[in-house]
């Protein structure tokens, strides 16, 4: 209810400034801070790469889709937004387009006529990207990628939203950051993880929280909220830094590993996440990985020790035995006591076999359910839609072994499924809130909704 209120404050906000934005505040269009040489040219590969990093693909492709020719539905507050064909289609793509006007895209949100982009498009991230990566990606959409003739579905958004030029407004107060990216003062290799987080990987547009304006709340590393957590689509992004986070207790290796393959010792990658490891991270290199890695695990100035190399960083898979925190509950369950919670015998009955009686799994095979983010997290959604559904976490080029989890939607009723999350929520040290049945009625329904 709170996020709620705070949305359409938010909301009303946005409207009235958009009125007070047309009248006052100039088109703000920036000017490159590095002008590259005259005979500049980007290096093998790379415009590729910096295509897969920030992962454009993601939004600008429609499930059956052409790669990059657009019509994907984007979810947001305000309703619909979809997606532009950025092939280089002169029509109905972006094929007459100027490196200059392009650049005005990802930095500003522009288009060639001054009208503002949605902000559905990242370019509060882009925006730190260098003036290298940006002509390099200009070049390859331009002359590697097929155009493709695709007229995609005009945005309309209700009033006041449909009124673009209050973006110009939104752009003054959200875009305090950059152009062009700032290194912290940290090692070389966290530097390049640093950017490539806070660049083209936009991980702030989801795992940083929204402002009242619901602009992202910590775009670059030395903003205490960045990285702090979001919420997206029903699902929690969890935070990347602080105490009692997942990342606290990964190793870097381990973190690595979770962002090129989508599965560590502890936690796989599923939803939105699993998206981004799938058509993104699991393309760049294990050094630029372990560099994001490097980079998370120091941002709250921590020393980090950094593995060997890639290879060694997965460490000895050996199954965990139950620490302090999980001994109760595995004490408990291994007594197969008969007045045992109903939600505990329904773990004893469907899951203990894989997630074993610690609670933690086995390494890269099957996650470890203590302390995981998925199962504590305050959005309970995703929880009781992996128990109905089950799950998989996609193949990758260097784990090319799908995980896959059955669903128990036919085997549990919506009692029995609360009874069992709320049990997994307070089980070996978690700590959060119980689930209703009305919960999980509510996730049936929007599931036969699909
Ligand atoms: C999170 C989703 C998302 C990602 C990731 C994304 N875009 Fe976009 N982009 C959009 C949406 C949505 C629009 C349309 C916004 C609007 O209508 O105001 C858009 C618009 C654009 C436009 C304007 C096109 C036109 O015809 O007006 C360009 C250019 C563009 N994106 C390029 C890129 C490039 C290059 C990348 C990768 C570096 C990228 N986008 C990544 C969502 C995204
Ligand atoms: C489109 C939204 C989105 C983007 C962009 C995104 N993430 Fe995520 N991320 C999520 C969600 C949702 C989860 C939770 C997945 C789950 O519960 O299985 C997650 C989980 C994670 C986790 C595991 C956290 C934990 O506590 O278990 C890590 C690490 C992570 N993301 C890192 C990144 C990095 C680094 C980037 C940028 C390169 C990034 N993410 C970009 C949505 C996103
Ligand atoms: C046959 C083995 C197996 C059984 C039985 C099983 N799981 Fe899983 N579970 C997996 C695998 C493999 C994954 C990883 C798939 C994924 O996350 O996409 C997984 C993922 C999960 C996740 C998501 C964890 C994360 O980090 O994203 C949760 C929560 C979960 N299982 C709970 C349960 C519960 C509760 C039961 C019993 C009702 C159960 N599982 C039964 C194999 C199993």
């Amino acid at each position: 209810m709170k996020t709620f209120l705070r949305i359409v404050a938010g909301l009303v906000a946005v409207g009235v400034i958009a009125l007070l934005a047309f009248i006052f505040v100039p088109v703000q269009r920036t000017e490159p801070t590095e002008a590259l040489a005259a005979d500049w040219e980007p290096a093998e590969g790379q415009g590729e790469y910096v295509l897969n990093a920030s992962d454009c693909v993601a939004c600008h492709t429609s499930d059956d889709g052409e790669s990059l020719a657009g019509g994907r539905a984007i979810a947001s507050p305000m309703g619909t937004i979809w997606s532009t064909n950025i092939t280089p289609d002169s029509e109905t793509g972006i094929g007459d387009w100027t490196f200059a006007e392009f650049r005005a895209a990802m930095i500003d949100g522009l288009e060639p006529d001054g009208t503002h982009l949605y902000p559905a498009m990242p370019y509060e991230n882009y925006r730190l990207m260098t003036e290298e990566d940006l002509r390099a990606l200009y070049e390859y959409i331009m002359t590697e990628v097929e155009p493709v003739s695709n007229e995609v579905p005009e945005t309309e958004l209700s009033f006041p939203f449909n009124l673009r030029f209050g973006i110009r407004a939104w752009n003054w107060l959200a875009l305090t950051h950059g152009p062009g990216f700032t290194p912290a003062d940290v090692s070389e290799l966290q530097q390049r993880g640093q950017y490539l987080v806070e660049g083209p990987g936009h991980c702030a547009a989801c795992h940083s929280p929204r402002n009242t304006f619901m602009a992202q709340d910590g775009v670059t590393a030395d903003e205490d909220s960045f990285l702090a957590g979001g919420v997206i689509d029903g699902w929690n992004a969890p935070a990347l830094r602080g105490e009692g986070t997942d990342l606290s207790q990964w190793s870097v290796g381990e973190l690595a590993a979770y962002l090129a393959t989508g599965r560590n010792a502890h936690s796989t990658a599923n939803g939105e996440m699993g998206l981004v490891v799938e058509h993104s991270l699991q393309k760049l290199t294990d050094e630029d990985n372990l560099a994001m890695a490097a980079f998370l695990k120091g941002i709250d100035g921590d020393a980090v020790d950094l593995p060997e190399s890639f290879a060694a960083a997965s460490g000895a898979l050996e199954v965990p035995g139950a620490d302090s925190a999980g001994e109760a509950t595995t004490t408990m369950l291994a007594s197969a006591d008969p007045d045992m919670p109903l939600g505990a015998r329904l773990y004893m009955d469907n899951c203990v076999g894989c997630h074993f009686a610690t609670g933690k799994g086995a390494p890269e095979i099957f996650p470890e359910l203590q302390g995981n983010s998925l199962v504590v997290g305050s959005e309970t959604m995703p929880l009781i839609s992996v128990i109905l559904n089950g799950a998989e976490v996609p193949s990758t080029a260097k784990r090319p072994m799908a995980l896959r989890m059955q669903g128990y939607a036919d085997r549990m009723s919506d009692d029995e499924v609360a009874e069992l999350a709320t049990w997994l929520r307070g089980a070996w040290g978690n700590e959060a809130s119980p689930v209703s049945a009305a919960d999980v009625a509510a996730v049936r329904e929007a599931d036969h909704g699909h």
